[in-house]
């Protein structure tokens, strides 16, 4: 098969480690690519928002399945354009990215499906939301209604946050995305992310994992993308899954069918848990990065059937095979993520680690320029490592992290901390 992986992070750079694992794959491109998809496939340039040109590159590069990596394609029709070309895509319509796309489409999909999830209220001017956050207090938590490139939110522990927080959003300060803005219920607990294959019909778990948002140890300090993740996460237990595929998650996809935008793709459930039950948080339509890159090295060539089952609808008859371990990854960033950064520091010392099922650094920022690998993001490395237990997989990721020779960059030394 010919494929087609859309972006350029870690998470596209683990997708196609894995996929090029499987002999069904004979000829791997991803468009754009990094510095490290590069080694085991080819990089092309290519808009990926724009759906005619990824439709056109798919037609006459005889593409046989596209998978899609972030969000933005999605929401722009991307997976639509290409179905309608006669090409395999592995992706949800832009009808049902929205469950991404729009924070007040989701809670209103919530609230027809009976799921649970945090109370909330709409608004789209300041007066009324700010009389809201008084009448409410804090903490509360104001959300951009659009795809803010993960900065949309605040979890605002005074009342004063929270107005600022709206000041921002009515002020313009995420454009759009902002103008409408959703007020929510503060849920307190554990927070959790689950991982589930979906056909338009069938429904199939696919894994869990947790990510490390904060980008300081002890989970304190700024919010980030990610700074690590480790999967299975310890909280989502069998019984709590089963849980959140009843009450949650099978619910959301009759609504969604219900209303003619059957999902198909990958949904990440994004969960709070609470005395043992599970609230929703948010749904992403896409893999989480950096939780992409642990489920990923647990799963590997096998991933690329189960891809391939969703897009073709045949979820029904398809089945995860899952060892009994652990994986985790550690994110390295250059140093000021995730305020101000610098670009184009050089990276010494990957070529002589190991890369092996149990193994792998996995590019989200790089490119390499004639003379050296180099720092080209906020979040640069995705240091990973699989073992059989949790310690085992951390111990071996920080080992590798150890070796890295690049003083422009940092990482956390707690990932996992929580589950150990
Ligand atoms: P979201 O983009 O909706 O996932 O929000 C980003 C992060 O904000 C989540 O991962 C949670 O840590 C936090 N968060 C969002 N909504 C709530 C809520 N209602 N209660 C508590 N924390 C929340
Ligand atoms: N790691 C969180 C996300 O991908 O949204």
């Amino acid at each position: 098969m010919n494929i087609l992986i859309l972006g350029s992070g870690g998470r596209e750079h683990s997708l196609a480690w894995a996929v090029a694992q499987n002999p069904k794959c004979d000829r791997l491109i991803l468009a754009p690519g990094n510095a490290g998809t590069e080694a085991l496939a080819e990089n092309a340039a290519l808009d990926i928002l724009d759906a005619e040109a990824v439709t056109g590159f798919a037609v006459e590069n005889a593409i046989d399945l596209v998978i899609v990596g972030p969000e933005a394609p999605l929401a722009a029709g991307v997976a639509d354009a290409l179905r309608a070309a006669g090409v395999l895509a592995f992706g949800p319509s832009a009808g049902a990215a929205r469950l991404e796309a729009s924070k007040t489409f989701t809670k209103q999909v919530c609230d027809a499906a009976g799921v649970p999830t945090a109370g909330w209220a709409h608004f789209t001017e300041a007066a009324a939301a700010r009389a809201h956050v008084a009448a409410t207090g804090a903490p509360i938590v104001i959300k951009a209604d659009g795809l803010a490139a993960g900065k949309g939110v605040t979890v605002a522990m005074t009342e004063a946050e929270a107005l600022a927080a709206l000041d921002d959003m009515f002020g313009g300060a995420y454009g759009a995305a902002g103008a409408e803005v959703v007020i929510e219920e503060f849920m307190a607990g554990e927070e959790a992310s689950f991982f589930i294959l979906c056909d338009g019909e069938a429904a199939l778990p696919l894994g869990t994992a947790q990510d490390h948002k904060r980008a300081g140890e002890g989970d304190t300090g700024p919010n980030t993308g990610g700074m690590g993740a480790y999967s299975p996460a310890p909280v989502l237990t069998p019984a709590l899954q089963a849980q959140v595929m009843e009450t949650i998650v099978r619910p959301t996809l009759a609504e969604m069918a219900r209303r003619g935008t059957p999902y198909t793709g990958i949904l990440y459930a994004g969960l709070m848990i609470a005395d043992g039950r599970a609230r929703l948080v948010e749904y992403n339509v896409r893999f989480g990065d950096p939780e992409c890159q642990v489920l990923m090295m647990r799963l590997g060539a096998q991933v690329l059937d189960l891809i391939l089952a969703a897009a073709e609808h045949r979820l029904e008859t398809a089945q995860v095979h899952w060892a009994d371990d652990h994986a985790l990854t550690v994110v390295m960033a250059a140093r000021g993520y995730p305020g101000a950064y610098g670009k184009g520091s050089a990276i010494h010392g990957l070529d002589a680690l190991p890369e092996d099922s149990h193994h792998m650094v996995f590019h989200a920022g790089t490119t390499r320029t004639e003379t050296a690998l180099t720092a080209t993001g906020g979040r640069v490395l995705n240091v990973t490592a699989r073992g059989a237990t949790l310690a085992e997989a951390r111990d071996r990721a920080y080992a590798l992290v150890d070796r890295i020779d690049w003083p422009e960059g940092f990482c956390r030394r707690d990932i996992g901390w929580r589950a150990l």
